[in-house]
């Protein structure tokens, strides 16, 4: 299988499992580029509990936003794996935003947030949407006053954050909504039950996809826990896409950086979860996986994979479905008399 790595004719799939022979050689070199995700420790302790919980009814209100309409929920769908399944996120005035939204189930994992790594975390990434004005459009001080009209969340901040003198702050109302995030992992996957050692967990072809996606060298760039979302790369790094999927506005990382090496560079996408949360890339141009993976071998790789080789790659992906956390509604304190009104 590694001649395929170099971009010569497409090597039948049959040839790339040999290369392994047995699962456990497979796995070897598995363990060697990815790792499991485990469920969300509990709590260390009472604070940390209450900065869940509150973070969760942050996350669900639509009150944080200037309209009382956009919540972290209404484009990070928790019960449509973490995305809002558009091309492009609709926010604030029904203005469409520039980039598709990324799924927060095991955002926690990457290494920096946003399709660019503007964000070195979650609760810096946390403040951008609230302020945004394609998205949230409000202020950190109408959030706060929003949150000090009442009483109940007045009285979560203080437990959440015990001792701090200016508990209902801004900036711990990004700490919280992080906490919450960092509940939000998916462990379960057919994968990690497979890397665990259960040889039945993946079928033959996704077998043969998780070799090919490792000898064609997808995991050179998707790796790690989130197999991927920790290293940027040219979008096109043998050819550039066409304008309908990398629109040429969008330089990514250039714009964070402004060095040139950066243009058109994106954070590897994380893969988990990947097959919930079409449509794919940055420019959200491609309803397809399949499209996507084949798409990934011409722009990254410069190699034409055979379709039975796109299809197990394909099915390997699927196999990086978590099980996706029940996440209950919270009831959200109501309004009072200072509670600031809605402005659309
Ligand atoms: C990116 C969380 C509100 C649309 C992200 C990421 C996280 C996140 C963790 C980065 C994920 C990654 O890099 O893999 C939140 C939270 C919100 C919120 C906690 C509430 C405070 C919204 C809203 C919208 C939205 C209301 C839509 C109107 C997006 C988009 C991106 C993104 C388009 C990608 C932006 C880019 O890369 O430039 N969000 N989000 N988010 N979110 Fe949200
Ligand atoms: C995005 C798969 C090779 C870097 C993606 C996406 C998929 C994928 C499915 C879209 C994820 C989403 O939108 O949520 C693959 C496969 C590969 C491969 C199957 C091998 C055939 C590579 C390589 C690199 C790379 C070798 C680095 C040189 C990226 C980047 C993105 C991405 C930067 C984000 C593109 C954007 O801005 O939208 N990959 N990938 N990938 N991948 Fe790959």
């Amino acid at each position: 299988g590694v001649a395929f790595a170099q971009g010569q004719e497409t090597t039948p799939s049959d040839d790339v499992v040999p290369a392994y022979g047995t699962d456990e050689d497979l796995r070897r070199a598995a363990q060697d580029l990815f790792d499991v995700v485990l469920p969300a420790a509990p709590p260390a302790d009472e604070a940390e509990a209450a900065r869940r919980e509150l973070g969760a009814k942050l996350f669900f209100d639509p009150r944080m936003s200037s309209s009382g309409l956009f919540s972290c929920q209404s484009c990070h769908n928790v019960g449509l794996g973490g995305v809002d399944a558009l091309p492009t996120s609709v926010g604030h005035g029904w203005q469409k935003g520039p980039r598709n939204a990324p799924t927060v189930y095991n955002a926690l994992f990457n290494g920096a947030q946003f399709w660019d790594g503007r964000a070195a975390d979650l609760a810096e990434q946390a403040m951008g949407p609230v302020q945004a004005a394609v998205e949230m459009n409000n202020t950190p001080d109408q959030v706060v006053a929003t949150l000090n009209s009442m009483e109940a969340y007045r009285e979560h901040f203080i437990q959440a954050f015990p001792g701090e003198v200016d508990p209902v702050s801004f900036a711990n109302f990004a700490t919280a909504i992080a906490a919450f995030e960092e509940t939000l992992v998916t462990p379960g996957a057919a994968f990690d039950r497979w890397l665990n050692g259960d040889d039945a967990a993946l079928s033959a072809e996704q077998k043969q996809g998780l070799g090919l996606f490792m000898d064609a060298g997808c995991a050179s760039c998707h790796n790690g826990i989130n197999v991927g979302g920790h290293d940027y790369y040219p979008f096109g790094v043998v050819e550039r896409p066409g304008a309908e999927v990398l629109p040429e506005g969008d330089r990514g990382r250039f714009q964070v950086t402004e060095t040139a090496a950066d243009d058109y560079v994106f954070r590897a996408a994380p893969l988990r979860n990947v097959a919930l949360t079409p449509p794919y890339f940055h420019s959200g141009a491609v309803w397809s996986l399949e499209e996507a993976v084949d798409i990934m071998a011409t722009a990254q790789l410069g190699t034409e994979l055979a379709e039975a080789d796109i299809a197990a790659i394909t099915a390997f992906l699927n196999g990086l479905t978590g099980e996706q956390p029940q996440v209950a509604h919270p009831v959200l304190p109501p309004r009072t008399d200072e509670t600031p009104l809605p402005n659309p």
